[in-house]
């Protein structure tokens, strides 16, 4: 058993007090594993948070977490066209595995039943996700670049290939996730749910842009498609979403 420091012990309380959720070294997510890798444009990148505060967006009731320094595994791209945050260098992050994307992958994951269709790999959390409920019977994703697929998805099949007797069975599809969807017939029974994340927002202007220009249609396609299926959108989720990742306090501990 490791001891704690005093400075470190009243950081702690302090957290507690203030309902903040306690993050320290030890925290990790199926990436955390990850072989730091490039293929093409993107890499696998992985880095130490720095210690402080950070947003948890009311996720399981807590405004807050409180890092000590995890490690933050992201998947990113070089020099995209497009706008992104000046901050970002030549490098742009499309997915992190910090505690609130990994929470919110797994609230998506957990409300999943049947077939699951799921729009962006990204890092594929969310694969790891629903490969652990019992009750996914197939997986299918579409990504639209060959280089996340060619980096992300050895990394995935050995560990859902697996999962048996119950095991879900896992595709991925390289393809634009609107022309996929149009591509399916109609007569196809199509899926049970459909979990979308494929966009990034730096700050509320784009967060409110993409909304309206993308998610708005992406809805409307998707309940026109598959009136039956239930639909989680990343980022949007209590606007749009029939999933929503709860943003009360869990009772469980
Ligand atoms: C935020 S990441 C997805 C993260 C993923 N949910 C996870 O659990 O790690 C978004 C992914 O969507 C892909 N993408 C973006 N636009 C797309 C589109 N129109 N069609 C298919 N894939 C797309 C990106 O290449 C990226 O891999």
């Amino acid at each position: 058993m490791t001891t704690m420091s005093p400075a470190r012990r009243q950081r702690r309380a302090i957290a507690r007090k203030a309902n903040w959720l306690w993050v320290d070294e030890t925290w990790a997510t199926p990436a955390t594993s990850y072989p730091l890798n490039r293929v093409g444009d993107m890499r696998i990148h992985r880095e130490a948070a720095d210690s402080g505060l950070y947003r948890y967006y009311m996720l399981d009731g807590h405004e807050h977490y409180y890092t000590t320094g995890h490690h933050v595994t992201s998947l990113q791209e070089w020099n995209p066209p497009g706008p992104r945050r000046a901050s970002e260098g030549p490098w742009h992050t499309w997915m992190v595995d910090d505690p609130p994307h990994w929470r919110a992958m797994k609230g998506y994951a957990q409300a999943a039943r049947g077939h699951v269709l799921v729009a962006g790999l990204g890092l594929g959390l969310v694969l790891w996700a629903l490969a652990d409920n019992p009750t996914v019977e197939s997986i299918t994703v579409v990504e639209r670049s060959h280089d996340v697929i060619s980096l992300v998805a050895p990394l995935l099949n050995p560990y859902i290939a697996s999962r048996t007797p119950k095991a879900p069975t896992l595709r991925i599809e390289q393809a634009d996730f609107t022309e996929f969807v149009n591509r399916v017939p109609d007569t196809d029974p199509g899926w049970d749910t459909v979990i979308v994340d494929l966009w990034v927002a730096h700050g509320l202007p784009q967060v409110f842009d993409i909304g309206a220009r993308e998610v708005v249609p992406m809805e409307t396609m998707l309940r026109a498609k598959w009136p039956e299926a239930r639909l989680a959108f990343h980022g949007y989720d209590t606007m749009f979403g029939d999933i929503t990742v709860p943003r009360t306090a869990r009772t469980d501990g």
